[in-house]
C-alpha cells in the first residue's frame, strides 16, 4: 500500500503556490494522413513535446496568429476569437512548433471593421457564438521572423461554454482535497503499491494530470459517456501506449492481403447482440502486453467456432504470443497475420490447456492438444451498415480503431470529436459483437480485453455511423468450414 501521508502534507503545502493548470498534452492531435506537407514531423525519438500554460507568451504568439489565419479563411460576418484553449504543447524542430486545442466563437464585430480584435465581446447565446473546437499546427521560427499554419482541422461543438475565467484559489484548493481523496481511493480499489514515497508522489501528480484530461474528455464528448478514473488513472499516456496499445496496427504496409467477405444476404437489423444468443465467452484481460491483437483474434474465432460448432471454447491467446512469428507477441500485431499463423499451425489449444500469462515464452504448442482450427480468413467492408448487417448474420467481428478516448473510459455512448479521434492512426484491436442504440445514439458494442473492471463490464460503447475513431477500418473474420 502506499503510504499516503506524506503526500498529503506535501501536497497540501503546495496548494499556498499559485496553481498553474496543467494543460494536457494528450489531446494534442496526430496529423492525419493527408495531413500536412513539407512542415517539421516528429519522428520517433525526436523531443517530446512540452505542455504549456496558457500564458506563455510564445503560444499567445502563435495563437494570435493562428486565429488571424483562420479569419481570413473563415465566411462568416463576424470577426471570431479564440473562447478557451483546451490544449497547448510546444516542440523544438527548427524553430518551434506548437500544437493547440482551442475552442472559437463569434464577437459581436464585424470582420470589416478595424476594432483591435482582443478587445471584442463575444455573442451570448450559443447559437449566434457558433463554438468550434479547432486543432492547430503553427510552426514558428524566429530568427526569420516566420510563422506558417500547418494545420487547421475545425469541429462544431454546438455548446454554450465561453471561458470560465480562472477557477478561484478556494476552488483549486477543494478540487485538490477532493482528488486526494479520490487518489487513496483509487490506490485501495486497485490495490496498487508504489516502491517508496517519491514514487507515490510522482504517480498522485500522474493522477491529477489524468484527472484533468478526463474533465476534457467529458467536456467534449458528444454522446453519452463518462470519462474519469479508471485502473489506468496513475499511467502516463506514454506508459499506457506502450503497456496496452499496438502501434503495429496503423502500419498499413505489414498488412497481408486478405479475401474480401461475401455481403451480407440480408440488410441489418436495427440491433444485435451476439452476447444474448451464446457466441461470447467472458471478457479476458490481456495485462501489461500489447497483445489485444490475440484477444481480438480470438475472440472471433471463439463466436466462429460457436456458430458453426455448437459450443462456446475458451481459446489460447498465449499460444498466438508464443508461436506466431509473423507477429511480435507483447510488441503488437496483426489480425491478418494471426489468421495465417494459427493455419499454419493447424489449430488452437484451449485457455486451460495453454494458460495466458502476458509475456512471450518459448512456443509450447501441441497439435496433440489442437481444439478448433480455422480454414481462411476474410476482411469485411468499410460501410458501417454492411458491417453491422454481416455481424448480423456471421458472428462478432474482429476490428481495431483508435484508442485515444478508452484510458479514462467509464461508461456510457463514447463519441469523441473526431479531431482527436483520428482514424490513421488505428492502435488498438477489440472484438464487436453487436450494435444498437441507446437514448437514439446508435453505438457498437466493443468486447475490450482490459478486464472486466474497465469500461461497462469490460466492454465499451463508441458512436456508430460515423465511421469514427477508424472502427470501420479493419475488420476481419476467420472463417470455419
Ligand atoms: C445553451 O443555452 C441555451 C439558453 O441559454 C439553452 O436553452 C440550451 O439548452 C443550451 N445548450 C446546451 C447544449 O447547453
Ligand atoms: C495486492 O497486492 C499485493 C502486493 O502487490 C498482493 O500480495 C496481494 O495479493 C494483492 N491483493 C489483491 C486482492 O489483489
Ligand atoms: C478446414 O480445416 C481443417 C483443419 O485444417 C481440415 O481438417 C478441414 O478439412 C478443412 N475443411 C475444408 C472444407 O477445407
Amino acid at each position: 500500500m502506499v503510504e499516503a501521508g506524506g503526500g498529503e502534507q506535501r501536497c497540501r503545502s503546495s496548494l499556498c503556490l499559485f496553481f498553474i493548470l496543467a494543460l494536457t498534452t494528450r489531446l494534442v492531435v496526430a496529423q492525419d494522413g493527408g495531413g500536412a506537407v513539407g512542415g517539421p514531423h516528429a519522428a520517433p525519438g525526436a523531443p517530446s513535446a512540452v505542455a504549456l500554460s496558457d500564458s506563455d507568451p510564445g503560444l499567445l504568439r502563435a495563437l494570435r496568429f493562428a486565429e488571424g489565419q483562420y479569419n481570413v479563411g473563415s465566411g462568416g460576418v463576424y470577426l471570431r476569437r479564440v473562447t478557451r484553449v483546451i490544449s497547448a504543447s510546444r516542440q523544438l524542430v527548427k524553430g518551434m512548433k506548437y500544437s493547440i486545442v482551442a475552442e472559437l466563437g463569434n464577437t459581436l464585430c464585424k470582420k470589416s471593421t478595424s476594432a483591435d480584435p482582443t478587445t471584442c465581446e463575444f455573442h451570448a447565446e450559443a447559437a449566434r457564438l457558433k463554438a468550434e473546437v479547432c486543432a492547430f499546427e503553427i510552426w514558428d521560427i524566429p530568427w526569420l521572423s516566420k510563422s506558417t499554419l500547418l494545420k487547421q482541422k475545425c469541429q462544431p461543438t454546438g455548446s454554450n461554454r465561453t471561458d470560465p475565467g480562472a477557477p478561484s484559489p478556494d476552488a483549486h484548493e477543494q478540487e485538490s482535497v477532493d482528488l486526494l481523496s479520490a487518489f487513496k481511493e483509487f490506490v485501495t480499489k486497485y490495490n496498487r503499491s508504489y516502491s517508496g514515497q517519491e514514487e507515490a508522489d510522482r504517480r498522485f501528480r500522474i493522477f491529477r494530470k489524468n484527472a484533468q484530461t478526463a474533465r476534457t474528455l467529458q467536456s467534449l464528448d458528444q454522446g453519452s459517456a463518462e470519462y474519469g478514473v479508471t485502473k489506468f488513472s496513475d499511467l502516463t499516456e506514454e506508459e499506457f501506449r506502450s503497456l496496452y496499445l499496438n502501434p503495429l496496427l496503423s502500419q498499413r504496409n505489414l498488412q497481408r492481403p486478405m479475401k474480401a467477405a461475401s455481403p451480407a444476404r440480408a440488410p441489418a437489423p436495427p440491433t444485435w447482440d451476439w452476447r444474448e444468443h451464446g457466441a461470447v465467452g467472458p471478457v479476458k484481460d490481456q495485462g501489461m502486453c500489447g497483445s489485444c491483437w490475440a484477444f481480438s483474434v480470438i475472440g472471433n474465432i471463439e463466436g466462429q467456432w460457436f456458430l458453426k460448432k455448437g459450443s462456446l471454447l475458451s481459446l489460447s491467446e498465449q499460444e498466438l504470443v508464443d508461436c506466431d512469428r509473423l507477429d511480435q507477441a507483447c510488441g503488437g500485431g496483426l489480425p491478418s497475420n494471426a489468421y495465417e499463423a494459427i493455419e499454419k499451425l493447424g489449430g488452437l489449444e484451449t485457455e486451460t490447456d495453454y494458460r495466458y500469462t502476458g509475456h512471450k515464452q518459448s512456443c509450447g504448442f501441441s497439435s496433440g492438444k489442437v481444439v478448433a482450427y480455422i480454414n481462411s480468413s476474410v476482411e469485411l467492408s468499410r460501410d458501417e451498415n454492411e458491417i453491422a448487417a454481416w455481424l448480423a448474420e456471421n458472428g462478432p467481428v474482429s476490428v481495431a480503431l483508435n484508442a485515444f478516448a478508452m484510458q479514462f473510459y467509464r461508461r456510457g455512448v463514447s463519441r469523441p470529436l473526431k479531431i482527436f479521434c483520428n482514424p490513421w492512426m488505428i492502435d488498438h484491436a477489440v472484438l464487436l459483437v453487436g450494435y444498437g442504440e441507446r437514448n437514439g445514439i446508435p453505438f457498437w458494442a466493443i468486447k475490450n480485453s482490459w478486464g472486466e473492471d474497465y469500461g461497462e463490464q469490460g466492454y465499451y460503447y463508441l458512436y456508430r455511423g460515423s465511421r469514427l475513431c477508424g472502427i470501420n477500418k479493419m475488420c476481419s473474420s476467420a472463417m470455419v468450414n
